[in-house]
């Protein structure tokens, strides 16, 4: 199998079109046509991973942060890391910001992992991630059209796929003088037609039309494009759910140790706080401490948080920074499990260098 298939998973999971524009998702260094038997998942590129992908037999790296963050002025092949995978054919893609932010990644999964119920998204994004696409059709022509469009980021809500809208009515038109011209409609005008209206990813907008005017009968495809105000895939930073049953601030700190591994937490507020609402947001979540608040959270679970903005916070809600690695982690597992579906004849691994990054003395 080809390390494209991957690519084009990845970018369903988690579109790279969704990335924020400081970020550098996708494909960071290799080739996407080489096959691939084996891929280490993990949430950084460090030389310490590339030199466990090699002692694995991995041709692939599928990495949270990118390997190149900022813009590349050069390839130093003083480089280790670099030249390490250029020797050995490895490739690195990576899937940051869009990871973030869909409902199955980094917070999502923290959440899953610390048992949270009814989560949904703490911080929605604000961005306009879709198109609303209108076109007409003739009856009849619905089914083929649609069936050629339906893909991921068309017709796709969170938990719905293939979704379309159809009216039917009267059009008209006259054609303008041009001999060479034949109009498709020879029939009597005005004349009965459909128009469909279907959820379009912005990336996916000249996709879908091309596909559309290369099987459409009309001479002149009339076609309108409206951006989407709406997030219909519930797209956000950070989550916000439920404990089962409310408990102790102290308990709550011993469930997230053990859930995810580690021994030191910081934290602020009083231990005997019995609490029930929980958000959670995976890596660096000190600019979400307001969203939080605004929930009506009663402890906010992440990593980095600054001391400021725990000073400034601190007395409203309880905050427990976990740290940016072992809040992120959850999500390669739940991504590990997700890809292993897919991909059966592509044995997937996770980085056995987690845990936090920082040591404590
Ligand atoms: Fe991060």
């Amino acid at each position: 199998m080809i390390i494209k298939k991957i690519f084009d998973f990845l970018n369903s999971y988690a579109p790279f079109a969704f990335q924020e524009s400081w970020d550098n998702s996708g494909l960071q260094i290799g080739d996407l046509n080489k096959k691939v038997s084996r891929a280490l998942l993990s949430l950084d590129v460090t030389l310490d991973t590339v030199l466990e992908a090699k002692e694995l037999g991995a041709q692939l790296i599928i990495s949270h942060h990118p390997l190149f963050f900022k813009p590349l002025k050069c390839v130093d092949c003083s480089n280790n890391i670099v030249k390490t995978l250029l020797d050995f054919n490895i490739s690195v893609i990576s899937n940051h910001t869009p990871l973030d932010l869909v409902p199955k990644g980094v917070s999502f999964s923290l959440g899953m992992k610390l048992n949270l119920k009814n989560m949904r998204v703490l911080s929605p994004s604000e961005e306009k991630f879709f198109y609303k696409l209108f076109f007409n059709v003739p009856t009849g022509m619905e089914r083929t059209i649609l069936s050629k469009i339906f893909s991921e980021g068309v017709g796709e809500y969170l938990y719905y796929k293939n979704c379309a809208f159809e009216t039917f009515g009267e059009g008209r038109f006259s054609v303008k003088d041009d001999e060479n011209r034949v109009p498709y409609l020879k029939a009597s005008n005005p004349y009965k037609e459909g128009k469909i209206e279907v959820l379009v990813r912005k990336d996916r907008i000249n996709w879908v039309i091309d596909k559309i005017r290369s099987i459409h009968p009309y001479d002149e495809l009339a076609f309108d494009v409206f951006e989407e105000s709406v997030n219909p895939l519930n797209i956000g930073y950070g989550a916000i759910g439920e404990l089962s049953t409310p408990k102790k601030l102290s308990s709550v700190i011993d469930l997230v140790k053990e859930s995810l591994g580690i021994s030191k937490v910081r934290y602020t507020g009083d231990l005997n706080r019995k609490v029930k609402k929980v958000a959670v947001l995976g890596g660096s979540g000190s600019s979400f401490i307001k969203d939080a608040i605004r929930a009506s959270a009663e402890v906010f679970i992440s990593g980095d948080i600054k001391y400021h903005d725990a000073l400034d916070y601190g007395d409203k809600i309880s905050i427990l920074d976990v740290g940016h690695r072992a809040s992120e982690e959850p999500v390669l597992f739940y991504l590990k499990e997700q890809i292993s579906k897919e991909f059966k004849e592509v044995e997937f691994f996770i980085s056995k260098s987690f845990g936090d990054f920082y040591k404590y003395i």
